[in-house]
């Protein structure tokens, strides 16, 4: 008659030495299934329970060899994985040596160049710098500019309207009117208003839903257009070079009268006639006017009393030109390839 409980003692020594020779998890899921698993060789041992006299010291047999083999399986596996972390980490070995990534320094964006330049050249001349805001009124935007409701100059400065009342602002010249009627008592102003308008209009080359622009506006008592002449010469000087000359051609804008275009002799060719200036040899760069009695009346000042002047310079333009930059768009696309080719402050 077999000797059982031998048998188990026999089954668990061979399944010792089997599990030694295992070296990797695909032999080990081997063994187990051959070994432990449900219908592997240790538990099948209890097939013969029934034929076995002693049963108990049959049992302890099988629960040794069961308890022995699942011990040696489990350390077998811990050994495995370890060594299987050991190699990958010996792999992936950081050296921490290495010289780093170098962080780039960011650069500012060209139309950010020009607004602080001409911030400068107004900062020299005594003015202020106003914030004035994107999101306006139909009142400060249209109304109290002159521009009334029905006015045929709205059709070209459609914007992005929130209800009736609140629109993205179409024009910095918005600011002109908050300084003017929050300004108590009444009294001079030179200012500045640097800031972004938005309008409908089609993205491309030259155009873009939004853009940046540069308000001035200047009132006092006395002011003359002589006055308005002799600030944007020495503006244009200043920004575009000592030899620049200026020349006003008449124009039409709802918030000034007389209203004007400024054109800057051109800085590529001297005014000869080149590309840039398209063979004219001046190159526009602003509107510009009397600052239109009406505006001054609507927001509390007295024209009998007052007088000013107000300009208003497209940013992106005058970088365009600067700088040689053919698409406006590429000032918004935050590519550092572009924006790295432009100085640092
Ligand atoms: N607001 C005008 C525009 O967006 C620019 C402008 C023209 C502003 C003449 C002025 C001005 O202050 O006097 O086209």
């Amino acid at each position: 008659m077999e000797n059982h409980i031998e048998n188990a003692e026999k089954l668990r020594l061979e399944a010792l030495s089997a599990l030694e020779g295992v070296q990797d998890e695909k032999s080990l899921e081997d063994f187990y299934v051959a070994y432990l698993a449900k219908k592997g060789s240790i538990p099948g041992l209890m097939t013969h329970m029934r034929e076995v006299e002693d049963k108990a010291a049959f049992g302890a047999a099988v629960n040794k060899a069961r308890g022995d083999v699942t011990a040696a399986y489990e350390a077998k596996k811990a050994s495995l994985a370890q060594k299987a972390l050991q190699a990958r980490l010996a792999k992936d070995k950081i050296d921490l040596t290495l010289p780093g990534e170098p962080m780039g320094v960011g650069h500012v964006n060209p139309y950010r160049l020009v607004i602080d330049e001409v911030i400068d050249i107004f900062l020299a001349m005594g003015y202020e710098v106003c914030e004035g805001r994107d999101v306006e009124t139909d009142r400060f935007n249209f109304e109290l500019l002159n521009v009334p409701k029905d006015h045929p100059s709205r059709d070209m400065q459609d914007t992005f309207y929130f209800g009736d009342d609140y629109l993205l602002r179409t024009q910095t010249s918005a600011a002109q009117a908050h300084k003017m009627t929050e300004m108590e008592p009444k009294r001079p102003i030179r200012m500045i208003a640097p800031g972004k308008a938005y309008r409908r209009d089609d993205d491309d080359m030259t155009h873009s839903h939004q853009f940046a622009q540069i308000e001035g506006l200047v009132v006092d008592k006395d002011i003359s257009i002589a006055h308005l002449k002799a600030t944007l010469e020495l503006f244009a000087k200043r920004m575009f070079g000592q030899k620049r000359e200026i020349r006003l051609r008449s124009s039409y804008f709802p918030f000034t009268e007389p209203s004007v275009e400024v054109d800057v002799s051109c800085f590529n060719c001297g005014g000869k006639g080149c590309a840039m200036c398209k063979g004219t040899g001046w190159i526009e760069i602003l509107g510009a006017g009397m600052v239109n009695p009406r505006v001054l009346e609507a927001c509390g000042y007295d024209p009998n009393v007052y007088s000013g002047f107000a300009f208003g310079v497209g940013v992106e333009r005058v970088a365009m030109l600067r700088y040689g930059i053919d698409d406006i768009r590429r000032f918004y696309q935050n590519d550092q390839r572009f924006l790295k080719d432009f100085p640092l402050k």
